[in-house]
C-alpha cells in the first residue's frame, strides 16, 4: 500500500527528477542530508539572539505551558477553538531576506521573517540579500555562501523557547494547496543547530518524530501536519533554508534518497 497516493495522478516510472513526487506517493516526509554544519553555528545563533535580532513568530500558533503533561494534552488541539494560543515562545530572525526595493540596502531584512505578503509587500517590489544579522554570524554566512545553490530567499533562524509548543499545522501556501502540491519535500532544508533532547517535531497523524541530530541537516516536508514541543530547559535553534531548486540541489537530494533507501530506488525514479 502506498500511503498518501490517493490524491495524486502520477504514474510510474517516475520521470527524471521526480523525487518530490516519489516521496509524496510513498509518504516519505524527511530525508537525511549527507552534510554537517560547523558547531560555530550555535555560538553565532546565540550571539544574534543576545543582540536582540529575534522577533516573535506566528504567536497565534504557539502554546505556553507550565509542565510537560499540560502541553502534551494541548499541543494536538489544532481544531479545538478553546485551546489556548499566543504563547510568545516562538521567535525568528533572518540572515538573508528581503526589503522594499527602494531601501538603501538589505540590512533591515532581518525582521522580515515571513513571505513578502506577510509584511505588506509583494514579490515584485522587494529585493533580496544578506541582513545586518549576518554581521554577527560570519561563519554561518560563509557556509551558506558555499552551499551549492545560490538562489536564496529566506534563510532564518527559528527559536523555540523552553516551555513552548507549536500547535498542529501544515506550512503549505495557499498556492500549493490550490495546485494540489501540499506535500513537497524539496520546499525547505532544516539545519539542526540545537535541538534539545526533551524536544520534538512530530507528525500529528503518526506521531513519528523528525530525527534531528544536532549539526545535521534534513529535507523536511512541511506539507505534513506537524506539531513541535520544547519541554527542555534550553533554547531550541534550527535554521530553515528556502531557495530555488537547481541541478546541484537535485544531486544532493538524490544522494539523500540513496543514503536512506539504497541505490535501487533510483531505478524507480528513473533518474
Ligand atoms: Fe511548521
Amino acid at each position: 500500500m502506498v500511503h498518501g497516493a490517493a490524491n495524486n495522478v502520477y504514474t510510474k516510472p517516475y520521470k527524471a527528477g521526480n523525487i518530490v513526487e516519489w516521496c509524496r506517493d510513498h509518504d516519505v516526509w524527511y530525508l537525511h542530508i549527507d552534510l554537517e554544519i560547523p558547531e560555530v553555528f550555535l555560538e553565532e545563533a546565540e550571539a544574534v539572539y543576545d543582540a536582540g535580532f529575534f522577533v516573535e513568530h506566528r504567536t497565534c500558533d504557539t502554546l505556553k505551558f507550565d509542565n510537560e503533561k499540560e502541553v502534551i494534552d494541548q499541543v494536538s488541539k489544532r481544531h479545538d477553538p478553546s485551546s489556548p494560543r499566543g504563547g510568545n515562545g516562538w521567535y525568528s530572525s533572518a540572515i538573508h531576506s528581503f526589503v522594499h526595493e527602494d531601501a538603501k540596502d538589505t540590512g533591515m531584512g532581518w525582521y522580515h521573517t515571513m513571505n513578502p505578503s506577510g509584511h505588506g509587500l509583494t514579490e515584485e517590489n522587494v529585493k533580496w540579500g544578506w541582513t545586518e544579522a549576518a554581521e554577527l554570524a560570519p561563519e554561518t554566512k560563509r557556509w551558506l555562501e558555499e552551499f551549492p545553490h545560490k538562489h536564496y530567499r529566506r534563510l532564518r533562524w527559528m527559536l523555540l523557547k523552553p516551555g513552548s509548543g507549536i500547535i498542529d499545522h501544515d506550512d503549505a501556501s495557499a498556492e500549493r494547496k490550490q495546485e494540489g502540491r501540499i506535500r513537497n519535500i524539496a520546499g525547505a532544508i532544516n539545519l539542526a543547530i540545537h535541538h534539545p533532547e526533551k524536544c520534538y517535531l512530530r507528525r500529528s497523524d503518526t506521531r513519528q518524530e523528525l530525527p534531528y541530530k544536532n549539526f545535521g541537516a534534513l529535507w523536511f516536508d512541511n506539507g505534513t501536519d506537524h506539531e513541535v514541543l520544547n519541554y527542555s530547559d534550553e533554547n531550541r535553534y534550527i535554521m530553515i533554508m528556502h531557495g530555488g531548486f537547481n541541478k546541484e540541489r537535485k544531486e544532493l537530494m538524490k544522494k539523500s534518497l540513496v543514503k536512506q533507501f539504497g541505490k535501487d530506488v533510483l531505478k524507480e525514479i528513473d533518474v
